[in-house]
């Protein structure tokens, strides 16, 4: 098992530092200039025009990633999007028919609801795509089309590759949804390509410059009951996945919370205990988020900052700082979980928990 783990203490550590090699073996071949490519999709341009919804359908970290997918094709491709768990998806009678587009997302390709919520799918004459990491797995097989992620395979029960690359997955839909139906103009659709393929070298100096860092940071959790994070945006997304990987390996109670809604409740839990992690990556909405950390500030909170390293300002507003490489904001989301990986990794490690096994969790979930 040792020689598995290649040098590292646990599969979790492993795996988030193969995110550079993951993140570019999925976007190989798929990315031309100011166009993707996606040989497992087959949809004409006239097909995609008459979807007049998106219904994006994951558990667990997957649906995370969904959230993420959602803003971009709403975005970009103008299509309107909902995101549901699939074993809520099943239950609510969800409107779909054959003009809706039906996402499904799941890294081992065999989680019951997620199978479930794609046949229902299927049966109600929706086109159905996977965004899958198993290549011939039950969800790869059953779907009209694939995109696969190609992180390899994924041990530690806490999904980390897999999460990025299904969000490369979620942006090569978005664009190629966007390019057929022409929402966008080309020069910008270049753009973000360009910027694309730029990602994976920004998380390896992340790795590479960033994990120490991270390890002095995580002290700050070795002693609390629970913990926030909050964002606006896909920064909200992002801190829904932030919160669930603490909670799952650092059996620290934690939750994420858009920023602009703290004042509706949350706020009334915050003292100096709860440390607070602020994402502020999203430019349009940095202001706000900004004035939203100071309200947690005043109650005392331990905040710890995380933005581009352009917002040379939000470090007064915070006690700590991360910096993350520049990028679009669209594609800030496969950047900034990296380090909240890292954090969830380290406390877990100093509260002495089975990191890549925690108590009570399954890597794959294949009971209803
Ligand atoms: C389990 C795992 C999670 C995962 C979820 C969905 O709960 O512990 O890490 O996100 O299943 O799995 P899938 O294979 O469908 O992505």
């Amino acid at each position: 098992v040792a020689a598995e783990k290649g040098g590292y203490e646990h599969f979790m550590l492993k795996e988030i530092f193969e995110q550079p090699k993951a993140l570019r073996d999925t976007l190989a071949g798929r990315l031309n200039h100011d166009h993707v490519v996606l040989q497992e999709v087959d949809l004409t341009p006239k097909e995609v025009a008459l979807f007049n919804k998106v219904a994006i359908v994951a558990c667990g970290t997957a649906y995370h990633a969904g959230l993420i997918g959602k803003g971009l094709i709403e975005h970009w491709a103008k299509i309107p999007v909902e995101v549901d768990i699939a074993s809520e998806f099943r239950y609510r009678a969800p409107l779909i028919d054959d003009k809706t587009l039906v996402v499904v997302i799941s890294q081992s390709g065999e989680t019951a609801d997620t199978l479930a919520a794609l046949r229902e799918s299927k049966k109600k004459g929706a086109r159905v795509i996977a965004i899958t990491n198993v290549v011939g797995s039950s969800v790869a097989r059953e779907a009209h089309d694939v995109i696969h992620t190609w992180a390899g395979p994924e041990i530690a029960v806490a999904s980390t590759k897999a999460y990025t690359t299904q969000i490369e997955g979620m942006i090569l839909l978005a664009l190629y949804l966007t390019q057929a139906k022409g929402t966008m103009p080309k020069e910008w659709i270049t753009e973000i390509i360009s910027e694309l393929g730029k990602i994976p070298d920004k998380a390896e100096i992340i790795l590479k410059e960033g994990a120490e860092r991270i390890k002095t940071l995580a002290r700050y959790f070795e002693e609390v009951g629970s913990a926030f994070f909050i964002g606006r945006g896909l920064d909200w997304a992002v801190a829904q996945e932030g919160s669930l990987k603490l909670k799952e390996i650092s059996y620290i109670h934690a939750e994420a919370y858009a920023s602009g809604e703290l004042k509706h409740g949350t706020l009334a839990l915050i003292t100096e205990d709860t440390p607070i992690i602020a994402l502020a990556t999203q430019r349009d909405l940095y202001e706000k988020t900004v004035s939203n950390v100071i309200e947690v500030k005043a109650r005392d909170a331990k905040v710890i900052g995380f933005t581009f390293e352009g917002n040379t300002d939000f470090h007064k507003s915070v006690n700590e700082i991360f910096y993350i490489p520049e990028t679009v904001n669209e594609l800030a989301p496969l950047l900034t979980v990296i380090p909240l990986q890292l954090l969830s990794y380290y406390v877990s490690v100093a509260r002495g928990n089975d990191v890549d096994k925690p108590r009570n969790l399954a890597k794959s979930v294949t009971v209803e």
